[in-house]
């Protein structure tokens, strides 16, 4: 029962309705008998430096930060991570009461990294990753994956936009990113290890749409969709069938959720606590209405 006690996190978006982050950390916080709940919040642009000051004043615990208001969050905080610097965007907020300072994290891209590693029982120094998109999802992916000696090579369908995040790499991290035109696009997907969708591409209701033809896709490789409604999108059910070894968008929700709760907790969720958050949110994906 939540009471005067009960330790709330949260997540500020907008709009916030379908938001699968309430029903994997109220599995966590009950499974480990955690005194904490988590709820979603629908917040506007025009009120979110309010509700987070408001959620501070209130003692929060901690709070999550989804589309459209990651990057945006940034000018309310007092100090954000190294992390959330680089990808300039923040999807995780502690509150600290001691130093009383609202701090800004960021941790999609350990998210999708460590989906990736424990998928592959193997580290990504020196592996070669596609990536199939240069929105928010893709910045944070690339950001680690770089951090994590990776090479990285990005195809988008707006090309200005990926050059700009290499542009921003090559500043930040002295790194070279790969810019892929479309008609190089089958021979180049080829010479990596990994290859990502970070598109929107194949989300549910559009759940036919594949980011790329299925005969572009290079056989025996490892393919990841950040995409997780539906759970097996399109464009893993193609790789597949070009004997992939396949990673679903669920691993790194999962992943990056444990990961704040690592932040706020000040712990590390054992895996089989990993397991139950992702069962809750699978169980959820397959018996809701999934738009
Ligand atoms: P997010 O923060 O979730 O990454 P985003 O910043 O809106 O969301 O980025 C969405 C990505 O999906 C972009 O790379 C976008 O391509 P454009 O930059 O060309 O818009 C890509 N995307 C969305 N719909 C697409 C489509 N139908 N075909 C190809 N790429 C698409």
């Amino acid at each position: 029962m939540t009471g005067s006690k009960t330790k709330i996190f949260g997540v500020l978006g907008h709009p916030i309705g379908h938001s699968l982050s309430p029903v994997m950390h109220k599995a966590f916080f009950k499974e480990k008998k955690i005194n904490a709940d988590y709820f979603a919040f629908d917040v506007d642009e025009k009120n979110l430096g309010d509700a987070i000051h408001g959620a501070d004043a209130l003692k929060f615990c901690g709070l999550n930060v989804t589309i459209p208001h990651k990057i945006s969050v940034i000018k309310y905080m007092d100090e954000i991570s190294e992390e959330a610097r680089l990808i300039n965007a923040v999807n995780t907020i502690k509150f600290d009461y001691v130093k009383d300072l609202i701090i800004g994290y960021n941790t999609d891209g350990i998210g999708a990294i460590n989906a990736i590693e424990k998928n592959l029982n193997d580290g990504l120094k020196g592996k070669k990753i596609f990536i199939l998109g240069a929105g928010g999802a893709a910045r944070a992916i690339i950001f680690s994956a770089l951090s994590n000696n990776a090479e990285i090579s990005i195809y988008n369908r707006t090309v200005e936009k990926a050059i700009l995040i290499g542009n921003d790499v090559k500043e930040k991290l002295n790194k070279y990113l790969k810019v892929v035109h479309l008609k190089n696009l089958k021979d180049e997907l080829k010479d990596n290890d990994i290859i990502i969708n970070a598109t929107s591409v194949g989300m549910f209701p559009n759940a036919d749409e594949c980011p790329i033809n299925e005969y572009c896709i290079p056989k025996g490789k490892v393919v990841m969709d950040i995409v997780y409604n539906p759970i097996e999108t399109k464009f893993l059910e193609s790789a597949k069938k070009r004997n992939c070894m396949t990673i679903n968008g669920v691993d790194m929700l999962v992943e990056q959720g444990a990961e704040a709760l690592k932040i706020w907790l000040n712990m590390e969720p054992e895996e089989y606590l990993i397991n139950i958050m992702k069962k809750s949110i699978i169980k959820k994906l397959k018996n809701k209405p999934k738009n």
